[in-house]
């Protein structure tokens, strides 16, 4: 039986997932609160090797069916090797990316039928959901300024402006879909605007 509160974190590159994260888990230590920090695609040493086929620019074609099924394959294994085990110690979790991530990019930017990604999150996570999702909502150029000068892309970060676009949206609907477990944050303001408002939702948990 899950003890501990699982926490995700999602948005479009460079809406300040990575910079916040170390802020909430500060903060949720200051609350007396043991949280382990993780990220999808990955997670686990398998996951890891995952995300490296799914993000390097090396593998130079994949089929969008493959890849939505490989980030559920590292997904299974990080419910089960990692997030569900923590979660029945009573620590928390806070991952960097979840299965909004597979709608938002598999689903809108890739274009695959949201009802094939619902029927593969059912098979998986069955009725295992995150009891809270930060969704950091940023104007997609905006975002990508942020993170130009971090040099080299990942197979997915190559991708256009569209794509980008699509999977701001489709991210957005999530979150009207589910207002009660996705809260949207305006990410486009100051890092120290952003903590404010994850500050207010982490207070009410
Ligand atoms: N609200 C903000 N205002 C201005 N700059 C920000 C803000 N949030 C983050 N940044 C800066 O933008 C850059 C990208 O942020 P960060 O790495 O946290 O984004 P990310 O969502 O983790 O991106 P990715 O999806 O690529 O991992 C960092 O240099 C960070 O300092
Ligand atoms: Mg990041």
């Amino acid at each position: 039986m899950q003890k501990g509160k699982f926490i995700t974190i999602d948005g479009v590159e460079g809406a300040g997932k990575s910079t916040q994260i170390n802020f909430i888990c500060g903060y949720l230590k200051d609350k007396g609160i043991n949280v382990a920090l993780t990220r999808e695609p990955g997670g686990t040493e398998l996951g890891e090797k995952i995300r490296t086929l799914l993000l390097s620019p090396k593998t130079k074609s994949m089929h969008s069916d493959t890849e939505l099924l490989l980030m559920f394959a590292a997904r299974n294994e990080h419910i089960h090797a990692k997030i569900m085990p923590i979660l029945e110690k009573g620590d928390w979790v806070l991952s960097d990316r979840f299965t909004d991530a597979s709608y938002a990019y598999q689903g809108g930017g890739r274009g695959l039928d949201v009802d094939r990604i619902a029927k593969l999150e059912e098979w998986v996570l069955q009725d295992f959901t995150p009891d809270m999702t930060l969704l950091l909502d940023v104007p997609v150029e905006l975002g990508m300024s942020r993170v130009e000068s971090r040099g080299e892309k990942d197979r997915i970060e190559l991708e256009d402006m569209d794509f980008f676009n699509r999977v701001r949206d489709a991210y957005i609907s999530r979150s009207k879909q589910f207002p009660d477990r996705i809260k949207l944050i305006d990410s486009s303001e100051t890092v120290e605007h952003t903590k404010e408002q994850i500050k207010i939702i982490l207070d009410s948990l």
